[in-house]
């Protein structure tokens, strides 16, 4: 069933321009340049808040979600992981949408919120992955992945059919909300179209990144740095090392570091430094020197004119293709997903099994 992968993660990674690319045939109309969803008869021009549950993985997804979301369609979104959204009491007007988000579609605290949510009058979406599963029988609004079955317990693909599903969902409520013009919506649709081969040509790093696989298996701890929405990214990436790995590693949006963070950083630490050219990309590479004035060995993930401006002085770079922004988080997740399956396999655990973990988390 790998076919030639040593590992599930490992053909799931590799899997993912197929997949999102299949993903995206249901979200997006490239002969007339729409986006579109499942057939629904909801009113989304209604919706003035989204609330996101999720955890893990899909809560990053959520995360980047926010952006998408508030830059497109202007709607306020708050974003919660599931366990302390159950407990917290929120404030949820009656007619809002809650958006759930799922491989599985049986997280037990996802699963939960999603109750709680019905129960407040909350109108429910669910981008899950599983057809079958709970979360996708409860949903007023299915908003399917098209993945395939993910066997490796750290979801790779799932997230970055996730990313598709979100932007082209942003995209609808925008249009709804009369917040997207024809033209803008054209562009959208072409640039989601533009993610499978940039995905693959970010897979054609793997050499390079196994190499330097080398350089972070030694670590005790390491550091992701991202902004904007390449913040959750980092997350995402420090999640996905901890967890196959055992390496301890955090992510943190690279404004936050000089906040506390930088005490830690020391030539032990390799911090990994995801940052495209574009609008946020000065800013993080200044916090990106601030690290390396105090010895801190990075590695920089970037495109060639990143690279070019600010490569000089790593311990190693990442060549991302030139990708719009609106895709460069389904991009980016690719050399993180990648990084963390070299160093487990480096140090030798059970990548597709990892410790402590289980694929489904049904119990709270
Ligand atoms: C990370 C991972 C977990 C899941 C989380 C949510 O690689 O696999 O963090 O993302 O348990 O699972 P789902 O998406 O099935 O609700």
């Amino acid at each position: 069933e790998k076919g030639n992968y040593r590992h599930f993660m490992q053909k799931e990674i590799f899997e993912q321009p197929a997949v999102v690319a299949n993903t995206l045939s249901s979200y997006v109309r490239p002969y007339d340049g729409k986006v579109a969803l499942p057939d629904n008869d909801l009113d989304l021009s209604a919706i003035d808040r989204v609330t996101i549950v999720a955890c893990g993985t899909s809560f990053y997804a959520g995360m980047v979600a926010k952006y998408w979301i508030e830059q497109f369609a202007r709607v306020p979104v708050d974003i919660d992981v599931a366990s302390e959204f159950r407990y917290r009491d929120p404030v949820l007007e009656k007619g809002s949408l809650a958006l759930f988000i799922s491989q599985s579609g049986e997280t037990a605290d996802t699963l939960a919120a999603l109750e709680h949510s019905r129960a407040c009058g909350q109108i429910i979406a669910a981008v899950v992955n599983v057809p079958t599963s709970a979360m996708a029988r409860e949903a007023d609004l299915l908003l399917p992945t098209h993945a395939g079955p993910e066997i490796g317990v750290a979801s790779t693909k799932a997230f970055t059919c996730q990313l598709a599903v979100l932007a082209a969902f942003a995209a609808n409520l925008a249009r709804a909300k009369g917040k997207l013009s024809e033209e803008e919506e054209r562009e959208i649709v072409k640039h989601l179209q533009e993610a499978p081969e940039a995905i693959n040509d970010a897979l054609g790093h793997d050499d390079d990144i196994q190499a330097m696989a080398h350089l972070v298996a030694p670590a005790r701890d390491v550091l992701y740095l991202g902004r904007g929405p390449d913040y959750p990214l980092a997350l995402e990436g420090a999640l996905k090392l901890k967890e196959i790995s055992y390496i301890h590693a955090e992510g943190y949006a690279a404004g936050e570091m000089k906040h506390g963070p930088i005490a830690l950083i020391d030539d032990a630490v390799p911090v990994i430094v995801l940052a495209p050219s574009g609008p946020l990309f000065e800013k993080t590479v200044s916090n990106m020197q601030e690290v390396r004035a105090r010895g801190g060995k990075i590695i920089f993930i970037s495109d060639a004119k990143g690279l070019a401006e600010a490569g000089d002085g790593c311990v190693a770079t990442i060549e991302m293709p030139e990708a719009h922004p609106l895709i460069q988080p389904i991009v980016y997740a690719v050399p993180v997903q990648l990084l963390a399956y070299h160093v487990a396999v480096l140090k030798g655990t059970d990548v597709d099994q990892p410790r402590n973990l289980a694929k489904s988390v049904t119990v709270e």
